[in-house]
């Protein structure tokens, strides 16, 4: 049986999230599955293959089947205005689970990447489904080197090359579900202030020249509402809210 599979999964979980359960071995995209369901907050999709991987900004993302985390979480979050501000919430929460499981001490890349030494593990993708939000959640976790995709901007590594040995991706999911619930909760309460300490801690551009669009400069750490902040050579500090950062 599957470490994905649900009769593996679902005595791990500790919460509310990941009820409803949908596990599939193949599907188009688990991003797919969860739109335009109605189904309620906390649900979650996952896929031991995706036909049709999504990335940011209108990327492929490829998996080699059996191997990654390949998982979409349904919320209903109550300001759509701040939404955008869930990647940095997930990123911190795959982050938390990926150093508690595996030992090792990820960063996050503004807005939605999840490294080792520079190397990505994991990247988020949100989309907006009516009210709701899909985020979904991919994780290289027992991908051996010719595993790896190819074609990416940044350098991808898995948790397996990191680690030496396969990880259950079961109890990844489940850990990382209830990291999520919590700083979801305390997200709804607090907003991202809270976070900021392990948002800085984690931070792996502050400090480094940065390129995001027409915008140059040196990153110099992420504002209370999630926006990057970009030191100019001209001493001003812009702070920017989207975009794909070139360092
Ligand atoms: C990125 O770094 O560009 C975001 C990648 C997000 C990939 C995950 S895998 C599960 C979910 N389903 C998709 O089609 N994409 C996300």
């Amino acid at each position: 049986m599957s470490d994905l599979a649900a009769d593996r999964v679902r005595p791990l979980l500790r919460g509310g999230f990941g009820e409803p359960y949908l596990y599939v071995v193949e599907t188009t995209s688990t991003q797919q599955l969860l739109s335009d369901t109605g189904l309620a907050e906390g649900a979650v999709a996952v896929a031991e293959h995706q036909t049709a991987g999504r990335g940011r900004l209108g990327r492929r993302w490829n998996d080699a089947p059996g191997r990654a985390l390949l998982c979409s979480v349904l919320l209903r979050p109550p300001s759509a205005a701040k939404a955008e501000q869930l990647s940095l919430v997930i990123g911190l929460a795959v982050a938390e689970t990926i150093d508690e499981l595996a030992g090792v001490r990820t960063r996050l890349k503004w807005p939605n990447d999840v490294l080792l030494d520079g190397r990505k593990l994991a990247g988020i993708l949100l989309a907006r489904d009516g009210d709701a939000v899909i985020c979904g959640i991919g994780v290289n976790v027992n991908q051996r080197d010719s595993e790896l995709p190819r074609e990416t901007t940044l350098a991808p590594d898995s948790l397996r090359l990191a680690t030496g040995h396969d990880h259950d991706r079961g109890a990844l999911l489940a850990l990382l579900l209830d990291r999520l619930e919590r700083r979801y909760g305390l997200w709804q309460a607090g907003g991202l202030e809270p976070m900021a300490p392990e948002l800085d801690a984690r931070d792996a551009l502050r400090g480094r020249a940065v390129r995001v669009g027409e915008v140059k400069g040196t990153a110099d750490g992420i504002d209370p509402s999630g926006r990057l902040a970009i030191r100019l050579v001209s001493g001003e500090r812009l702070l920017v809210s989207s975009g794909e950062v070139v360092t």
